[in-house]
């Protein structure tokens, strides 16, 4: 197992991490469904774009009533993706070209065919049964509690083999673990190791907010907002969980880490899932994902992240994922903004995470009604990756949902010989990022600009960058920049050249106030 230089930050501080949606990324076998010999065959573009780590969305046995995200076994691969030989040699070839692999890890809740659930759910005297959480329902009938499932309805299922209501916070067939049982801590520790002994670099923990319950699962109050109402949210018995899970990530060499997907919607109750740096390595801040080509909503979530996690938490930003529209289609289509938008999200301070095909500038796929597969409505995020230029653009058959729009202009194969591509741009931002210590380690400081135009430097020793934003569709002027040079532009400014003073329309720019060497004459 590698491990950084003493002195140095841990890996997952500097690293730009992409997530692999295995599903859409690319199909080894030619059966129409992405897998893991499709990922592995891909390296080495994702080595020439320059990410630092992948993050595989789950690919564990499962009957993917949730796409995955509905676990049937935690130590054995989906035959639909590969085998246990497979995910080995993804990991050793990932390794040799300088890539970490991060593996979704789905705790809160599992399958409804994992044998635990089977036995469980088989009689109120089985030895697992309260591995879930099963309730009585009111005396009228009704579920035990007022709780919501993430995917609408009651988050309770009575189920009549037993007359009992169990937990499910997202769909029926994903029924709630009980961690407050130190049975189903041990054996969910024991799915860690597992994969830690086969030397992943580290894990995003799903939903991982949600796994500490108040065993007298009170009634929510109705007033709560949208996020808030679909479960307990943020309840204390949290941290102590997590900081069993670190202990297990501690006991390993190598800097494995844990990024968990803690969907809040404030930045002060996020960073305390930090712990006093004994829970989560990371944790993912959905601000970022909602904030739209605002400048005002983005100058906010600076400041805040800023105040609530630096210096002693590390934040992450992202823009796109599996569960959301594409940033460029929440954008309203626009590949400027979009452009402009990873700019930004690759100067921030803080641990980018990239979803596979926002580096190609790609849009939602439209996806009839008749072919949609996914309970909650996200399939237009989740269609596959154009590879080349013709149909079916890299893959072997057909793949299981339509393509983005513009599959063939917006390939992989297309864009990385064409300048100035959206490719390009991400792998120019990658570049940039690798061997600049402000982009990577640096301090972030705000500064003022007209309220179109988001500005900060960053600096380390020895290294000052300026990033500048300009959200609306006239130049900004920005004062006191002009004849710093360009290190890199979303669009229209050529690098290496001075700066003339204005940012284009919805364009963003790195300067570097280092005067350009003069040409000899
Ligand atoms: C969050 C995942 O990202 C999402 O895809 C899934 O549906 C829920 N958690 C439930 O596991």
């Amino acid at each position: 197992m590698r491990t950084e230089p003493a002195g140095e930050p841990p890996w997952w501080r500097r690293a730009v991490v992409y997530q692999v949606y295995p599903t859409s990324f690319a199909d080894g076998d030619g059966d129409g469904w992405g897998d893991l010999a499709g990922i592995r065959s891909r390296l080495p573009y994702l080595q020439w774009l320059g990410v630092d780590a992948v993050w595989l969305s789950p690919i564990y046995p499962s009957p993917h009533a949730d796409f995955g995200y509905d676990v049937a076994d935690y130590c054995d691969v989906d035959a639909r993706f590969g085998d246990l030989a497979s995910f080995d040699a993804l990991l050793e070839e990932a390794h040799a070209r300088g890539i970490r692999v991060i593996l979704d890890w789905v705790p809160n809740h599992t399958s409804d065919r994992h044998p635990w659930f089977l036995e469980s759910r088989a009689a109120r005297a089985s030895t697992r049964r309260d591995w879930y959480i099963w309730r009585d329902g009111t005396r009228d009938g009704l579920p035990p509690n007022n709780w919501r499932s993430a995917f609408g309805g009651p988050a309770w299922t009575f189920d009549d083999r037993t007359a009992e209501w169990y937990l499910h916070l997202f769909l029926p067939e994903q029924p709630d673990l009980n961690w407050a049982r130190a049975e189903v801590r041990e054996a969910m520790h024991a799915t860690l190791r597992f994969w830690l002994d086969r030397g992943v670099d580290g894990f995003r923990a799903d939903v991982v907010h949600l796994i500490g319950k108040d065993p007298a699962l009170p009634d929510q109050d109705a007033s709560l907002g949208e996020v808030d109402r679909v479960a307990i949210h943020d309840d204390p018995r949290t941290h102590e969980l997590l900081r069993g899970l670190r202990r297990v990530l501690d006991e390993y060499p190598g800097e494995r880490m844990m990024v968990g997907e803690v969907n809040l919607r404030d930045t002060l109750r996020i960073a305390t899932y930090y712990g006093a740096g004994d829970e989560l390595h990371l944790a993912f801040n959905f601000l970022a994902l909602e904030a739209g080509f605002d400048p005002a909503a983005w100058r906010t979530l600076v400041e805040t992240v800023g105040e609530a996690l630096v210096p002693r938490a590390w934040p992450t930003w992202v823009l796109s994922n599996h569960d959301n529209p594409r940033h460029r289609t929440r954008f309203g289509g626009s590949e400027r903004r979009a452009r402009a938008a990873a700019v930004l999200l690759l100067t921030l301070r803080g641990t980018p995470f990239l979803f596979q095909g926002e580096e190609l500038g790609l849009e939602d796929a439209f996806v009839p009604p008749a072919a949609r597969l996914d309970p909650g409505g996200r399939d237009g995020a989740r269609a596959p990756l154009p590879w080349t230029p013709e149909p079916p653009h890299g893959w072997p058959a057909p793949p299981f949902l339509p393509f983005p729009p513009e599959p063939g202009g917006r390939s992989v194969e297309r864009q990385r010989g064409r300048p100035g591509s959206t490719l390009l741009l991400y792998r120019g931002l990658l570049a940039l990022r690798r061997r600049s210590a402000a982009l990577r380690d640096g301090d972030l400081q705000l500064v003022d600009a007209p309220p179109e135009v988001l500005r900060f430097v960053r600096v380390a020793a020895g290294e000052r960058l300026e990033v500048a934003v300009n959200f609306s569709p006239e130049p900004a002027a920005l004062a006191g920049a002009e004849g710093s040079t360009i290190m890199l532009a979303s669009d229209d400014l050529a690098p290496g050249q001075p700066f003339a003073g204005a940012v284009p329309p919805e364009c963003a720019v790195v300067l570097s106030p280092s005067v350009p060497a003069q040409k000899r004459p």
